[in-house]
């Protein structure tokens, strides 16, 4: 399975949305259909939105035609702006962005630029698959044999677009050591990533797990069966402050209460060290349709409106350490984020 591949002229993506039912995979050489596959959740996940982002600017600078230097800056200004309009919260789709216009500067002439975008990708590519393995490692001794952990969403190779993930590449590091570990999966509405994907990805690990809801993650936890949370991030400010699929918050709060620690596993393109806090990030607000539905099957009244953001923010205090591929970060975070910057970055 490979949840991105590039094909030297073209994409290959695993559609997200169709899991576990069906693996079918979405090929193309059109930029805009990478951008639509981001904006459904074909590709999801922060790394793997950054990837996929990576290598949709690689497909759009390849598609233009014009050769002079400035005309084909301006046309590809049009395809940054489509991807930065994509989603909004995960900040390693603006982090792409940024290392594909930093890779221009020193280009010539067009030919060059469209090679460079493609090499950026896949160098981001690599990174990530390198961060993600380092970062699941170290975080891997947070968790003790027999430990039975809660995980929100789906934050393994689908979510990532590399061989082991955030939380659950740390899970399952944990498993190769030789570890037995629980996993409880929430279910995560309102798109069901967890009863859907990281499912799916657990009994291909073979790692054991019970499927819960989400409203059933503070029983557990009041009731001493959960040993730790861990989850993954989509944006984290410079003082800790973490943007998670909706629903983390609560389980942070709810961890906190009961004693239970609570960790986050992030590489370093998810730090965002431009904002100081997480009022700063910006929470993707989707179409309340995915409320009022589930895959298709209506079961709310119609003309009912409803409020659907994709994410919330935890605060720094209720979380116990930072997992990234540059050592496992504790508070004060502001001072350790901002040290972890200056040696690895
Ligand atoms: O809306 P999604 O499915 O893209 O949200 C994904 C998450 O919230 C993950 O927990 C997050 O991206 C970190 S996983 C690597």
């Amino acid at each position: 399975m490979k949840t991105i591949e590039w094909l030297g002229d073209r994409i290959k993506l695993l559609d997200q949305t169709e899991l576990p039912l069906r693996e079918i995979y979405l090929e193309t050489a059109d930029y805009k259909e990478v951008v639509s596959a981001i904006k459904q959740l074909k590709v999801r996940g922060a790394p793997a939105i950054g990837i996929a982002a990576a290598y949709g600017i690689a497909l759009g600078a390849i598609s233009i035609k014009v050769t002079d230097r400035e005309s084909f800056l301006n046309e590809l200004q049009t395809v940054f702006s489509d991807f930065a309009g994509s989603r909004p919260t995960a900040v390693n789709l603006f982090y792409a962005i940024k290392r594909q216009k930093q890779a221009i500067a020193d280009k010539a002439n067009a030919t060059d630029i469209k090679q460079a975008m493609v090499d950026t990708a896949a160098l981001i590519n690599r990174e990530e698959e390198k961060a993600m393995s380092d970062l699941s490692k170290a975080g891997a001794d947070l968790l003790k044999d027999g430990f039975k952990v809660l995980t929100h969403c789906n934050t393994g190779q689908l979510a990532t677009g590399t061989s082991y993930g955030t939380a659950l590449g740390v899970i399952k590091a944990a498993a190769e050591q030789g570890k037995n570990i629980m996993v409880y999966v929430d279910e995560t509405r309102p798109l069901l990533q967890g009863a859907r994907l990281t499912t799916w990805e657990l009994l291909q690990l073979k790692i054991p797990f019970k499927l819960i809801t989400d409203n059933m993650a503070g029983h557990f936890l009041s009731r001493g069966q959960i040993d730790c949370v861990i989850v993954g991030a989509d944006r984290i400010a410079s003082n800790g402050d973490t943007a998670n699929k909706i629903g983390t918050y609560p389980v942070a709060v709810l961890a906190h209460e009961n004693h239970v620690p609570f960790y986050v596993a992030a590489p370093v393109s998810t730090i965002d060290s431009s904002i100081g806090s997480g009022d700063e990030i910006p929470i993707e607000e989707r179409d309340p349709e995915e409320i009022f539905q589930i895959r298709g099957v209506r079961i709310a009244p119609q003309n009912i409106s409803a409020l659907n953001p994709a994410f919330d923010v935890t605060p720094n205090k209720y979380i116990s350490a930072i997992v990234t591929q540059n050592g496992i970060i504790k508070k004060p975070y502001k001072r350790n984020i901002k040290s972890i910057f200056q040696e690895g970055h």
